[in-house]
């Protein structure tokens, strides 16, 4: 049965009979996060955000749930003196400091696996919809010109392209095997040649970029990826190249992406990530040649239904026996 639930003596009043009463729970989440977590945390350990945490009741506190998007960093575990794991939804965990969390003997968990194909299939959404101007086409029909007899400029094909991949994990091979289907011509670069992996290894993201139509970036995010797509990577990957990514915002020099855009060094973008969430550069806004999306790679029903799930069965497993189902 999992522990948590409102019971003890409040700090703020709500009336008489509530006078003194802390309200006590064993989970808290960090940062705003998406309804179908924040609900289940809810209704099954009373979880709160903290914020509204009764500093009353911080020592009690033995887990945080919070997402890539925020993170729980050393002013949270400052304010945590009882917490004992953080649990992430999502597979990214880069805004959580896990070497002071592990300093501090405070586990992590993310949700790896259950996300891989849907994120695999929207890189590959992503990468259709660019090469074929699909969103752009989809808008140059909205906006008549198909009725007034207006011509779009023919696109690029995808069946046979050669993709670059960029971060070779669990997401990346999704990506492969799904273009495996469309005949790409398929290299990669990460940290270290995987042998298990059947495609060309590319020694720099330079090198991969310059031997692609399309880069695909599924690298994980975090301090060792910060701006690993630059301007010599985008250069590399040129005018008549494409560039897409899944992974975090941070992988990719936004500044250099609009750089390369505007002085047609580049074909077109699809971006599911940005570097300051949800704010997208106004310069992107105004271009036929991107497609963005609000991080939604993983939103669908199935998927986030196993994230939760997922969350909530390492939250109950460290509660019941101080373990996590999938630790970082
Ligand atoms: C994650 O889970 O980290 C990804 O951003 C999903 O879109």
């Amino acid at each position: 049965m999992p522990s948590g639930g409102a019971y003890g003596r409040r700090a703020t009043a709500g009336g008489p009979e509530d006078e003194g009463v802390v309200r006590v729970t064993a989970v808290v989440m960090v940062g705003s996060l998406k309804g179908e977590i924040a609900g289940a945390l809810a209704q099954r350990y009373a979880a709160v955000a903290l914020p509204d945490l009764d500093p009353a009741a911080a020592a009690g506190v033995r887990v945080a749930v919070t997402s890539g998007v925020w993170g729980v960093r050393s002013e949270h575990l400052d304010v945590l003196p009882g917490l004992g794991a953080v649990v992430n939804f999502g597979v990214g965990y880069d805004t959580t400091d896990v070497a002071e969390a592990t300093r501090r003997g405070v586990l992590v968990a993310n949700t790896p696996d259950v996300l891989t194909d849907c994120v695999a299939d929207t890189a590959v959404g992503l990468v259709i919809d660019v090469m074929r101007g699909l969103s752009a086409a989809d808008r140059f029909v909205r906006r008549g010109e198909w009725e007034a007899g207006r011509t779009r400029p023919l696109a690029r094909r995808v069946t046979g392209a050669r993709v670059g991949i960029l971060g070779m994990g669990r997401i990346g091979r999704a990506v492969a095997h799904r273009l495996e289907a469309f005949g790409a011509e398929i290299s990669y670069h990460s940290r270290t040649p995987k042998a298990e992996v059947p495609h060309r290894f590319a020694a720099s993201p330079r090198d991969l970029a310059a031997g692609c139509d399309v880069l695909v970036v599924t690298a994980a995010g975090g301090p060792g990826s910060a701006g690993l797509v630059d301007a010599g990577v985008l250069d590399a990957l040129g005018p008549r190249g494409f560039l897409v990514n899944v992974a975090r915002g941070s992988v990719l020099d936004e500044g250099a992406l609009v750089e390369a855009l505007e002085a047609g060094r580049l074909a077109g973008a699809g971006l599911d990530v940005f570097a300051d969430e949800p704010h997208v550069p106004q310069a992107l806004l105004q271009r036929d040649d991107v497609v963005l999306l609000p991080h939604l790679a993983s939103g669908t029903v199935e998927t986030r239904a196993a994230m939760v799930e997922l969350v909530l069965d390492n939250v109950e497993e460290f509660l019941a026996r101080g373990r996590l189902v999938t630790p970082v």
